[in-house]
């Protein structure tokens, strides 16, 4: 067997080192000449082992997707920072802080994208694709923020998003939710815990938003001075607040769900009862803010790992304002997106999915020649033909004996090796050998071998089951 073990398949995120505080300049001007370079900090390479397990994830969410009906948009890296200022919120971390930005040639600041909900309201603004249309959109791709490496934040990272335009009933929230669970599930992922909540309308909030600025106000002194600061511009992000001292406070303090209209609560109490309907388990957490400002009505989040410190695998909700600030006709939305590289770390960790996952990497056949002509023998030709049907044959090049070729077919992501030597050449056969499985080595003649594989083995060399 050569599946390595999941330490081995992690992106290789070296991030004990990121996370000491940098003595050093990072910036790759200042490295003297012969100095090997480096990725940015917080950006990894994602190497062979590690993305056979995120070709695995990637695929079960696209396919989720279109089997909800979502078609994929894809959005540039680089958008007018304006975007995410006007979109995000000017007092959220992501914009104060975190973001990638620069001036193009002196002419107009841009921003490597910090997520994707406002480029796909910008895009479908911009091609009129929301003007009073209901559209369903996923996307996949690297975002960026220039936030403290640790263990499950990086500064480049992989979302993959669903966002539903134009409806604006509770059924639409339901279903996203449902999506959700139906990717957990297809990748045999438990343990997940869903938070919910909802923020109101612009004008519950506002209602909300006083009542947290009288009652943090009035212990003011007890506050940490991250919190201070909160309270003069965004006092609901003092609610999400990792701070021990401050999270006792929070705990008294005002309940969003008291000052909600009577049909924000029923929009709210419609989703529940359907969650209920369907057996999906939630916990109503009424503290939950959202670090983006865009979100109006259902939240919610979706977190793995110990009580005091889950880590969000995939977050979202209503933005119903946002396209309507951004110049287009007032068009309700809903979206979510989840965290690649938390979820591919999430699955690396837990035991049981290692195998399954492990088994997406033999995915083609190994051809070893061992004959004396190989570079021009029969066997390449049989693997063109193999190839012709869509098969997909990795073949051995450079000769060596057969013991040499054998160790590299086990250290390919091959599931099976197709063998010529001499004698095989001689009595026009190959001899099949099962990399993976204790299946005795057995022969099949050459003219058959298209025809045997075709029956025995899906196209990326699997056998069928
Ligand atoms: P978000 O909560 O900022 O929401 O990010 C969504 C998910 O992206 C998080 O739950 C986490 O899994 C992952 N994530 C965020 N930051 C990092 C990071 N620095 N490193 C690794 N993973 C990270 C949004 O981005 C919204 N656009 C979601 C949405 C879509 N709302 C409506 N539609």
């Amino acid at each position: 067997m050569v599946f390595l073990p999941a330490s081995k398949l992690v992106a290789r995120c070296d991030i004990s080192r990121d996370t000491r505080p940098s003595t050093q300049p990072s910036t790759t001007t200042e490295q003297p000449m012969n100095d090997k370079i480096q990725a940015v900090r917080g950006m990894h390479d994602l190497l062979p082992g590690a993305l056979a397990h995120w070709h695995t994830v990637e695929q079960t969410l696209r396919e989720v997707g279109w089997q909800y009906g979502y078609e994929e948009i894809r959005t540039p890296i680089l958008e007018k920072t304006a975007l995410f200022q006007q979109s995000i919120g000017e007092q959220t971390d992501i914009v104060e802080k975190e973001m990638y930005t620069f001036t193009d040639r002196g002419e107009v600041s841009v921003t490597l994208r910090p997520e994707a909900t406002a480029s796909t309201v910008r895009a479908g603004i911009q091609h009129g694709l929301l003007h009073h249309q209901q559209q369903r959109f996923w996307y996949l791709g690297p975002m960026f923020r220039r936030e403290r490496p640790q263990k499950g934040r990086y500064r480049q990272f992989h979302q993959f998003g669903l966002e539903a335009f134009g409806w604006s009933g509770p059924d639409i929230d339901s279903e996203l939710i449902r999506a959700g669970e139906r990717i957990w599930k297809k990748l045999s992922l438990n343990g997940l815990t869903l938070e919910l909540n909802t923020l109101g309308s612009a004008q519950s909030r506002a209602t909300y938003r006083q009542l947290l600025v009288d009652y943090f106000t009035a212990q003011r002194d007890q506050l940490d001075a991250d919190s201070r600061r909160r309270l003069e511009h965004n006092p609901l992000r003092i609610l999400d607040s990792k701070i021990p001292q401050t999270q006792e406070l929070v705990a008294n303090a005002p309940n969003i769900l008291e000052v909600i209209s009577e049909a924000e609560r029923d929009h709210f109490d419609a989703l529940c009862r359907s969650l209920d309907h369907l057996g999906i388990t939630y916990h109503i957490s009424p503290k939950l803010v959202r670090g983006l400002d865009y979100y109006t009505s259902t939240v919610f989040e979706w977190s793995w790992g110990a009580a005091g410190e889950p880590l969000a695998i995939c977050a979202g909700g209503r933005y119903d304002d946002l396209v309507s600030l951004r110049g287009g006709v007032a068009t309700p939305a809903i979206g979510f997106a989840i965290g690649l590289e938390r979820l591919v770390e999430l699955l690396q960790t837990m035991a049981e999915n290692t195998a399954s996952l492990a088994n997406a990497w033999s995915n083609a056949l190994y051809f070893i020649d061992a004959t004396a002509d190989h570079a021009h023998s029969a066997m390449s030709q049989l693997a063109e033909q193999l190839r012709d049907h869509g098969h997909w044959v990795i073949a051995h090049c450079g000769g060596g004996k057969l013991k040499q070729q054998l160790k590299r077919a086990d250290q390919s992501t091959a599931h099976l090796a197709v063998i010529a030597g001499e004698s095989e050449r001689e009595a026009g056969v190959v001899q099949i050998k099962y990399l993976r499985e204790n299946i005795p080595q057995f022969s099949v003649p050459q003219r058959e071998l298209v025809d045997w594989c075709n029956a025995n083995l899906s196209r990326r060399g699997q056998p069928k089951p």
